[in-house]
This record gives structure tokens, sequence and C-alpha cells, in this order.
């Protein structure tokens, strides 16, 4: 594909549009959003307090006759959710039966005029349960076990090459570990929120119509939800059928989104709460804002996994097989099948390898995307493996990995679109000295602390999807206007796209304003799969192109030109994927056993990078976000209630600034021509995938000891 982007304000550390606003609390996240109702309503809901059985009666009356409350709904009163297209989705199913499928489902909702009165009448709703025995712990041989019939999001479950067991047995070096990872919690910084107006049929029909008889009641309604998400047209599109609305009907606002981390990438439970709240109170503007600890079992999380992985490599190292087998959990009302072991597939050059993920479908809150789902536990395995096998070969673990470096794609043959593993690794061994230094593991100690180095590699697939679409207005006076609904998750979107945006069309960029976050623009696809830049990017580029074409160069005011995400004809020749190497140094006190980061560096390969302020930005909390993931993060069940215990920002412990210290990313000079017109593969997954294992692989070379069950804390050093 030939690039049409100048390159004059992309490349330029442009600092974000909306800082000033989001530093002054004038730029309004989902909850701060004033839909025209004076005294808007508030919703609290009522959370299960068992993992599994049936609501067998639920005790309303001190709730309803509280000061304030307007509403209290159960499943006995909700009103059913048409479900026009059949998704039969498990975990949008709210308060539509009476049984518990975990601990934390939502049972009832209290409606009130504060929330504080809200809150209150939902700790007087009395639900009674009829129990049932439940199992919320995964296991190696869990009794649920299964195999889903594809990974997300349409991968293959397994794959086999070659013949792993006779490779494995005739290896000169093996390398045979079972790795672990506990659940994660995405904890974003804004939680989960909605505010949600539902504006009955104006032609005076009862408003009661619309609870019982679904999809045909529903004419003439409009639903305006302000949502947290990281896609305003995916909420639209899952939750119309849901409602028996046209998607027409329904109008999604998200302008600014204070994080998501793949929580806020589909809609979940609460935001189909809000709406049926406002369902019951039509006209009323109803707000609903999930406290942090309902987040934990409402808004998604990472799969515990088990990694089982198994290395054969001849004397000098050289990989013959591969083996990499995963058992994860999912839930019951809603499979997700995270594909931990896809990343293994592409990583190395070996004849015979073999991939396998088995799911337990377990009493436990329902799974989602968090973070590179899939490549960050996968590499945590498959890099700490790498580094026990090099030490088993006695190899520099750079040098393992460069050996291993295939080159073409290993799965499909294809050529790589722009595969530069090799150049990060040794760019970064040079900036940050050479991981494992030559020492004996254990060997170093400075201070009272064990001193040690760690290298792991990274990658992440490019993702683009097609279905965007950008409009180009220009306003007069020099001001130009682009359209799409598109998600700043404060990632910056909002900027990079005004750069490309003005690059395309031969503008500065402050002549051009970018709109984004709302249904009313055209359609665009999720920010999910770091493929936001290059998905919607694609759409601006084609619709500016378009928009020349079409008005030449001296415009009238008003003229305007849409296009959408244009063809991808490399989608099939090229096997396309970011890569990186990261680097990590701890220190381990000898004492106590706790574990310092003084440094960390990644070196990114992803294509052109569109703003280097805020690629940096990703990168640098990507890796936080890894360095957070091999130290401190751990959902804790209780398997005798399925309660998440530590399910706030105090017992569930995500790095804060004194955890972390010098965090450095820096990228390789490269435009990949096989993507799209910006270059660009993508930022916003790869800094945290290899971080972990960079931390672990440093905390053996520091002290002799392979942790191979995250998060290292101190009491496994001991
Ligand atoms: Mo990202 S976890 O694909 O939103």
């Amino acid at each position: 594909m030939t690039g049409t982007t100048t390159d004059r304000a992309v490349g330029t550390p442009l600092p974000r549009l909306d800082g000033h606003a989001k530093v002054t609390g004038t730029a309004p996240y989902a909850y701060e959003q004033r839909p025209d109702d004076a005294h808007p309503l508030h919703a609290h809901p009522v959370l299960a307090t068992v993992a599994r059985g049936r609501v067998r009666a639920v005790r309303t009356d001190d709730a309803a006759a509280a000061e304030g409350v307007v509403a209290v709904l159960t499943h006995r009163n909700a009103g059913p959710l048409p479900d026009l297209d059949g998704a039969r989705d498990g975990e949008l199913a709210v308060l539509q039966s009476d049984a518990v499928a975990f601990r934390g489902q939502c049972v009832a909702v209290v409606v009130a005029g504060t929330p504080e009165t809200a809150r209150h009448a939902a700790s007087l709703v009395r639900v009674e349960y009829d129990e049932e025995p439940h199992d919320t712990e995964l296991r190696a041989d869990s009794p649920s076990l299964y195999a889903p019939e594809q990974v997300n999001p349409t991968f293959a479950t397994d794959t086999d090459e070659g013949d792993v067991d006779a490779a494995l047995a005739a290896a000169a070096v093996t390398v045979d570990r079972t790795y672990r990872t506990p659940m994660e919690h995405n904890a974003p910084m804004e939680p989960h929120t909605a505010v949600a107006v539902w504006e009955p049929r104006t032609d005076g029909a009862d408003a009661e119509g619309t609870d019982a008889e679904g999809a045909k009641g529903t004419e003439g309604v409009r639903l305006t939800l302000y949502a947290s998400t990281q896609g305003a047209h995916t909420v639209r599109t899952t939750l119309a059928p849901l409602f028996g609305l046209r998607p027409e009907q329904v109008r999604v606002v998200a302008p600014h989104v204070g994080g998501g981390f793949g929580s806020k990438g589909m809609p979940h439970a609460h935001d189909v709460l809000a709406v049926l709240c406002a369902r019951a109170v039509p006209g009323r503007a109803v707000k609903l804002a999930l406290t942090r600890q309902q987040t934990f079992p409402l808004a998604g999380h990472r799969t515990p996994t088990i990694q089982r992985l198994r290395l054969g490599a001849d004397a000098d190292g050289r990989l013959t097989a591969i083996a990499h087998e995963v058992v994860e959990h999912t839930s019951t009302v809603k499979e997700f099948a995270e594909q931990t072991a896809v990343g293994t597939r592409l990583m190395y050059a070996a004849p015979h390898r073999r991939t396998r993920h088995r799911l337990a479908a377990l009493d436990v809150p329902v799974p989602s995307w968090m973070r590179a789902p899939g490549e960050a536990p996968g590499l945590f395995a498959l890099e700490a493996a790498m580094d026990e096998l090099a030490a088993a070969v006695g190899l520099d673990p750079v040098e393992l990995r460069l050996r291993n470096d295939p080159p073409v794609d290993p799965e499909s043959g294809k050529p790589w679109s722009g595969r530069h593993l090799a150049e990060c690794l040794r760019e970064g061994a040079r900036r940050f000295g050479r991981p494992g230094g030559g020492a004996a593991p254990g060997s170093r100690v400075e201070d009272g602390e064990w001193v040690g180095t760690g290298v792991a590699a990274s990658t992440y697939p490019y993702y683009a999807f097609p279905g965007s679409e950008a409009l180009v207005r220009y306003d007069g006076g020099g001001r130009w206007t682009v359209r799409i609904g598109a998600a700043d998750l404060g990632t910056g979107s909002r900027t990079a796209l005004t750069q490309i945006a003005a690059d395309a069309l031969r503008q500065p960029v402050d002549a051009v304003t970018v709109e984004l976050g709302d249904t009313e623009l055209p359609s665009a696809t999720v920010a999910g799969g770091s493929s936001g830049t290059a998905s919607w990017g694609s759409a601006v580029v084609a619709a500016a192109d378009a928009f020349r074409a079409e008005h030449g160069h001296d415009p009238a005011p008003g003229a305007r030109a849409s296009a959408g995400t244009p063809e991808d004809p490399d989608a099939e020749r090229y096997a396309r994927h970011s890569f990186g190497a990261q680097f990590a140094e701890v220190r381990v006190d000898v004492d106590t056993g706790e574990v310092r980061v003084p440094r960390m560096l990644g070196v990114f390969s992803v294509g052109r990078v569109v703003n280097p302020r805020t690629a940096r930005s990703q990168f640098v909390g990507g890796m936080t976000m890894g360095l957070s993931m091999a130290l401190h993060e751990e959902g804790v069940l209780d398997h005798r209630t399925g309660h998440t215990v530590n399910h706030d920002l105090a017992g569930y412990h995500v790095a804060a600034h004194a955890d972390v210290c010098d965090v450095e990313a820096v990228w390789l000079d490269e435009v990949d021509p096989h993507v799209n017109a910006m270059g660009a593969r993508g930022i916003g997954e790869i800094g945290i995938v290899g971080a972990a294992a960079a931390v672990v692989n440093a905390v053996h070379d520091a002290t002799g000891i392979r942790v191979r069950e995250l998060p290292v804390t101190p009491d496994k050093l001991l």
C-alpha cells in the first residue's frame, strides 16, 4: 500500500489536544455528563453474595419505603430483554432470571434521588438464596476442562506441526516447566459508569407497553447512553437489539474515557442495568457508577492461567520443539477463551510445534479482554522458559533468541511485513548492557541487595478492522472538521488522528478539529487490539483523499466528503506483527526479599510512530503494567465463597509511583510499507508483553531463584 501522508505533523510530539480540558476538569467523563434533566436519578446495584444458586426470595419493602427511592428492580419486575438478534449473551442478561452464576452478579438495583439514598436503600434489600455447590478454583485437572471451538478473537484452539514428542525425546537439551499467572483486574482509573435516558414514544401510547411487548412497544423510543467505553458504536450495536431497538434509536456518547485496558471494550452488565433502570422511569436520566469494589466482579478480568512449556534444543541452542499448553478459566454464563499460546506460534523457529488451550467453566465472574489478552500471560511463560533454556544450554539469553529468529512466519510461511526483533534485542543490549552479565546467578550482592538483569522478547499482532468511516468537512476560514466515532481512552487518539488528518489534508494541525466518541458521528470500530490508529487513521486518510479528489484545492465552505477504511491488499500477503525487547534490572533485599526495579528499557518495532509523546506514554504505561504484573497484581478468590477478597486498590495493588523508577521506551526508526497509509502497526498493548518475564528473569539472575508463579512476592524469595 502506498503512503499518502506527508511527514509534517505525523512524527511530531504534539501535546494532547484535550490535555488542558482534562487537567482543568472540564472534559466530561460519562458520569459527569449533564443530560437535560435537572434532577437525574441514581442507581445502585445489589450483588449476589453466593457463588452459585437461585434467588429464593427478595424482600424489597424496606428499600422501596426508604426516602427518595423511586424504584427497586429485581428479576421479577425488571422486564424482559427482547434480545432481537438472539445473541443470548449470558453476561448481559441482567435481572432476567433467578439464577446466580457467580458471586457479585447483579440481583437487584435501587433507583433513587441521590447516590447516597440509592446506596443506602440497596443495603436494605434482603435476598435469600438456595445455594448450590460451586467451584471457582482453576486446576490443571479441573473436571470441567474442555476445548473451546476457537480462542479470542478467532484463532484456532490447538495447533500441531511435526512430531513434538519425538523431537523432545531426541533433543540434546530440554526445558519442561509449568508457569502460573493469577486472575488480574483491569482497574482503570475511571470506574465503570453510565448515564441513561429512555425517552418514551411521543404518540401518547402507554409506556408500560415497552416492558411487556418488547420490540413492538419500543417504536418511537429514543435511548441515550453516556458510557465509559472503548467503542460507542460497539455499545450501540450490542445494546440496541437487546432492548428491542433499532440502532438508529440509540445514541451512545463517550468523548472522554479514563482508561479501559480492555475492560471497556464491550458493554458489561452495568450498561444494561443503567438502561433497565432508565426504561423503568421513562424520560428521566439515570446515573450509575459502579463502586471500585463492584467493578471487580462486573467489569471483566484476565483469566488465571496454568501454562506448561516444553522446549527442546540442540547443543547450540537451536530450538527443535516448542510445546505450549494452557489451562485457563471462563464463566458458566459466557465463554471467553483467552488466546494465551497464540504468540508462541510465531515467536521462534522450530520444526516441531504444538499449542493447546483448555478451558474450565467455573462459577467465576465473566473474564474478558485485559491489555494484550493472550500475549501478556503467554509470553511471560514462553520468555521465562527461554531464559531457563539459555541457562541449560549455557548461552547468553540475547544470543539464544537471535539464533531462533525465524526468517518467515513459522505458522503461515508468509514473509514478515517487518520483523525487527533482532535489531530490538541488539539495540537494547547496546543501551542497557548485556543481561545476565556473566557472573553466576545469586553471586552479586551490593548494599545488602542481590543485583541482576534480565531480558525478554515481546510481540503483538497488527490489527486493523474494516468498517470505520470518516467525514471531512471544510468549514471555511481555513478551518476543517473531521468526524469519526472513534474513542480516546486517554491514549491520545484524538491528537494522533488530528495529526494524520492534518497531513492528509496538507493543513497545519491547528486548522483541524477531530470530533469523536459519539454514535451520531460516522461509524468506527472498537479501540481494541491496538487497532485504533490503523483502523480509524486509514479511514481519515481515505476521506481526506476523497475530499481533495472531489473538491480540489480551493473548496467552498461546507464542502464535505466521506470514505471508509480502504481495502487492505497486504492482509493476506504478509505476517504482520510488532516486536520488542524488554530489559530489566532488579535489586532484591537479602533480608526481606523485597524486589525493586531500578530500571527497565523497552526497544520496540511498531512501524511508524505517529506521535512520539503519546506513544512513549503508551509504551511506558504498558511496561509499568508489566512490572505490576510481575510483582504485585493478583486477584485472590476465596474458593469457599467465590469472593474476590482483595477487590479494591488497597488490597489489589497496582504499581504506584513508589514502585516505578526509571522506565525508558525507545523504538526503531521505521515505516511498515505493508500495513496502512500511515505505515503504523499499533502501540497500545505491546508495552506490557514480555515485561513481566524480563523482571522475573532478572530476579533469577539476582537470586538464583526461578519464580514460575506470578506475582513475585517476597515469600517466594526467602
Ligand atoms: Mo485491548 S485489551 O484489546 O482493549
